[in-house]
């Protein structure tokens, strides 16, 4: 390889790498919809179990439970200013109350990792958690959300 195709190389692979940032940066709305179907995979998990439709398995329950907080708590970092426009169901009341719209994804993520502990406690113990932590969803996206 000559030094020029050498140079010209490394310089496409410094222009990816900075196309690659450019992209995770300017995407946020696709992030924060990624964390929320992950939420929603989970919930598919952990509702049969709720229910008595699927057998109750705590390890299972309480990695899905982990999920859900991690993705909680991550979730408000991806509502940069100007995301309310575009392909999103993000309202622009998110922008308008910053503070309420943490503490609400705060409280999902503090919910499901109170859960994680009664997850070990066993189905009886799992199904009042499991509860309470979704009942977030609703108290969110009513406020947040577009209906779709
Ligand atoms: C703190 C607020 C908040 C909480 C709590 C919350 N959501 Fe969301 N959710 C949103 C917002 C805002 C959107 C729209 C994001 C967008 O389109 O940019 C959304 C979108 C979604 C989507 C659609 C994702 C997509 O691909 O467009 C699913 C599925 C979802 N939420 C499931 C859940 C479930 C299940 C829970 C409860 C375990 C939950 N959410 C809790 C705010 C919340």
């Amino acid at each position: 390889m000559n030094s020029r195709l050498l140079a010209s190389v490394f310089g496409l692979a410094a222009l990816s790498v900075v196309s690659t940032m450019a992209v995770a940066q300017e995407d946020p709305i696709k992030a924060r919809e990624e964390l929320m179907e992950e939420i929603g995979d989970q919930m598919k998990i952990l509702g049969p179990m709720a229910q008595g439709k699927a057998d109750y398995d705590a390890a299972k329950a309480a990695a899905a439970l982990e999920k859900i907080s991690a993705n909680a708590a991550d979730f408000p970092n991806h509502f940069p200013e100007g995301s309310d426009q575009g392909k999103t169901e993000a309202l622009p009341a998110i922008w308008e109350n910053k503070a309420d719209f943490e503490a609400k994804s705060k409280q999902l993520s503090d919910d499901a990792k109170a859960a994680v502990t009664a997850a070990a406690g066993g189905l009886e113990a799992f199904k009042p958690a499991f509860g309470q932590m979704a009942s977030n969803c609703k108290s969110c996206h009513e406020k947040y959300r577009k209906p779709s």
